[in-house]
């Protein structure tokens, strides 16, 4: 493959230096495609980590940018406030799940997840009865912080500092895939259990038990019933904790409604959104919370306070950014609804015997290539999918066997009936 080096003078993400691939110069984004300097297009099929919801360079939110900078592009958030962070908390709140009516602002999902933590922690402290436990599941992910990576699942990504990190109970998270087995709504039983039973004997103990709602995405997309997110917010509700979701990749329309919460009827003690919520322009992210857990934080005494901000909290542009997505979002809502026939249709094409577990919600569809040998993020047959896909003009990114896709909502049936046919015949390959 053609390209540049990598540049001498950074260091990339998630990426093995020493075997890193020839990085891909991208001069122009557009809709759904990327234009790369070796004259190739790519379908962005991920929604460049699943952050982009309407298409690259949509104009609205480009001038919104534009606008807000050059009216005020930034000023302190403490003693300070300004239109776009009250505008946007005022339009958030009504398409958040339950009475979540009370947003705090931060930069991305890691920091939205320690935030999370330290407001169901402090939540209790305030109250007088400290907790400092949290339940969680396995597989999950919510960040590389040092807080959000206690919460997520031990993995190559938290190897080198897993003693550093607060201990966490992590349960199993019970996966469904359609025509899955029998022993479905058994592992979901198992795990509702076992949450009702650590929440009953340690009825002090709990801050909160968190969870990506619906669907873990960075372990594997992997999907949970609605009905099993229901029963578990009733069980940690009877037993006294806080409910924390992660809608950090969720958030937005991912799953078919507004966030996964609202499609399941669950009704949140906090919430955390990151990624889409500017349109995938720039980092922003909130925890929003309601008056039951505000409440414990209204008192003048300095330690009763939250002491958490950041130097850009509230960025007028990235709040302006954001206003003009969810415009966009409130204009076109049936793009988020209407992809999950197209990927159910899809699926159902798909040849069981080289792919298994197809699964599908939303804008969301993943399945995993039956393959040898130990799955996990390092599988091989991920990277070659990826880089037959990049030959073939698709940005994927397989998640070790796991194959998803999860494009913006700019995708037209030109581009998504391309995309399927490529990935069809990639597989058959
Ligand atoms: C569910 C979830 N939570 C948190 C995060 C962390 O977000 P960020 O990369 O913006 O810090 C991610 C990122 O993939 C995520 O998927």
């Amino acid at each position: 493959m053609t390209g540049p080096r990598p540049h001498p003078n950074l260091w990339y993400p998630f990426t093995p230096v020493g075997s890193m691939a020839t990085p891909l110069r991208v001069l122009r984004g557009e809709g759904s495609l990327l234009h790369l300097e070796d004259g190739r297009t790519l379908i962005d099929c991920i929604s460049s980590w699943w952050v982009n919801l309407h298409g690259h360079g949509e104009p609205r939110i480009a001038r919104a940018i534009h606008d807000q900078a050059l009216t005020l592009e930034h000023v302190l958030f403490a003693g300070f406030t300004h239109r776009p962070a009250e505008e946007l908390a005022e339009r958030l709140v009504p398409h958040l799940p339950g009475a979540l009516d009370r947003i705090f602002y931060s930069d991305d999902g890691s920091t939205a997840v320690e935030v999370a933590l330290k407001i169901a922690a402090q939540f209790w402290r305030n109250r007088g009865r400290p907790r400092t436990a949290f339940l969680a599941f396995e597989g999950a992910y919510h960040g590389d912080t040092f807080g959000a990576m206690a919460v997520g699942s031990r993995s190559l990504f938290t190897a080198p500092f897993d003693s550093l990190l607060f201990e966490v109970e992590h349960l199993p998270f019970p996966e469904r895939w359609l025509g899955d087995d029998e022993g479905g709504d058994q592992r979901e039983e198992v795990v509702l259990r076992e949450v009702e039973r650590r929440l009953s004997e340690g009825p002090e103990r709990y801050a909160g038990v968190l969870i990506e709602p619906l669907v873990q995405g960075a372990g594997g997309m992997r999907i949970c019933s609605e009905s099993f997110l229901r029963r578990l917010a009733q069980i940690v509700r009877k037993g006294g904790s806080l409910l924390l979701v992660d809608e950090v990749m969720t958030g937005f329309g991912r799953t078919g409604e507004w966030f996964a919460s609202t499609r399941a009827g669950i009704e949140p003690d906090i919430l955390c959104a990151a990624k889409g919520i500017t349109g995938g322009f720039l980092p922003l992210a909130v925890t929003a919370v309601g008056e039951e857990v505000f409440g414990a934080f209204r008192g003048s005494d300095p330690d009763q306070a939250l002491w958490h901000g950041h130097s850009y909290t509230a960025n007028p542009i990235g709040c302006a950014a954001a206003l003009a997505s969810l415009t966009l979002l409130e204009e076109k809502e049936g793009a988020f609804r209407g992809m999950e026939a197209h990927h159910l249709r899809f699926l159902a094409s798909l040849d069981p015997e080289r792919t298994h577990r197809p699964r599908a919600i939303g804008t969301i569809a993943a399945f995993d290539l039956r393959t040898d040998g130990e799955p996990g993020y390092l599988h091989p047959s991920g990277r070659i999918l990826r880089e037959r896909a990049l030959e073939r003009g698709l940005l994927l990114r397989p998640l070790g066997p796991t194959v998803y896709l999860m494009p913006p909502y700019s995708l037209t049936d030109a581009e998504r009936d391309r995309v399927y046919q490529t990935l069809l015949e990639l597989i058959a390959d």
